[in-house]
């Protein structure tokens, strides 16, 4: 059936509140144009929760000036029906004035988030999506909260301020769903051209001619190779492509806190990018280990 819609925080509270305690709540935050890799955690908690709670919010405080918050998608009927197929139950949708309220000045500010890769490019974000998590925790108050691997410093990020703030959540962060010839889906997709779109797979071909590196080096016994070879490798790789205007960063990153390799060694890395296809800012990522 239809997932209840709740446009309020007072409707999503007192759904919450009519639950029995020995009830597990599965969370899914997102903000809509909902696709396969969405849908993938909403399965994830529908398979391992009582209740599932997805929420649908382009929250205002994790965009930058400039960035494209005004013409991020919004297609909520097609959005609803799409959690419907799997199972949701419950949808928060709230308006962007009924979160951040008139004399709103709390924030949750990650110390040190600005200074990592994905941060330095965009200063404040992290501070906008810690903010509104909390947040939504606050009024969902889920058992387990699921998120995708393929915003890798966000997962850092809210591991890090569940553990801090001693939230009483299961952070669980599922793969990377990809389109079949490798782009990892992601609702700023549907801005590519259709020769962007084309070219765009290269961002995971470059990971993976790494990957083919590092694998192929510690299969001749190898203890330990330079990050620098490996950022190499990628970059070549995403050189070869004329519609990439710009890359803005090839990080080699241990895989618990995401601070910068020298050496990469048997406890693997992650790989993870940012550049510019054509006016459109892509993210990917890949885990070696
Ligand atoms: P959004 O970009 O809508 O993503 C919602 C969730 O879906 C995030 O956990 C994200 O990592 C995951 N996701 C996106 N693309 C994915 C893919 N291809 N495979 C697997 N998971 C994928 O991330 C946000 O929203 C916001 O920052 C949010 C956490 C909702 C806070 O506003």
């Amino acid at each position: 059936s239809r997932p209840t819609i709740h446009p309020t925080i007072q409707s999503i509270r007192s759904m919450r509140k009519s639950l029995d305690s020995s009830k597990s709540v599965g969370f899914v935050p997102t903000m809509g144009a909902l696709h396969e890799g969405h849908l993938s955690l909403a399965r994830a908690a529908r398979a391992q929760n009582d209740v599932v709670v997805a929420s649908i919010f382009v929250n205002p405080t994790q965009f930058l000036q400039g960035e494209d918050l005004d013409k991020y998608p919004r297609q909520l009927e097609k959005d609803v029906e799409l959690l419907r197929g799997v199972g949701v139950d419950h949808v928060f949708v709230p308006a962007a004035d009924s979160m951040y309220r008139k004399n709103h000045v709390s924030y949750v500010d990650p110390v040190g988030f600005d200074d990592t890769k994905e941060g330095s490019f965009r200063p404040g974000h992290f501070r906008g999506v810690a903010t509104i998590v909390t947040k939504l925790f606050n009024i969902v108050q889920p058992t387990n909260a699921y998120f995708g691997q393929k915003d890798a410093t966000q997962c850092v990020l809210i591991r890090r301020i569940t553990e801090d703030l001693d939230m009483d959540v299961n952070v669980q962060i599922m793969d990377t769903v990809r389109e079949q010839d490798g782009l990892a889906m992601s609702s700023r997709n549907a801005y590519l051209t259709a020769d962007e779109r084309e070219k765009a797979p290269v961002l995971y071909k470059a990971l993976c001619a790494a990957r083919e590196v590092y694998e192929s080096r510690l299969a001749r016994g190898l203890k330990e190779l330079e990050a620098n070879d490996l950022r190499e490798v990628v970059e070549e790789v995403l050189k070869t492509e004329p519609l990439i205007k710009e890359v803005q960063y090839v990080a080699i990153d241990d895989l618990e806190q995401m601070q910068p390799l020298e050496k990469v060694g048997s406890g693997g890395c992650i790989i993870s990018l940012a550049c510019k296809l054509g006016a459109v800012r892509l993210i990917d990522n890949i885990v070696l280990q």
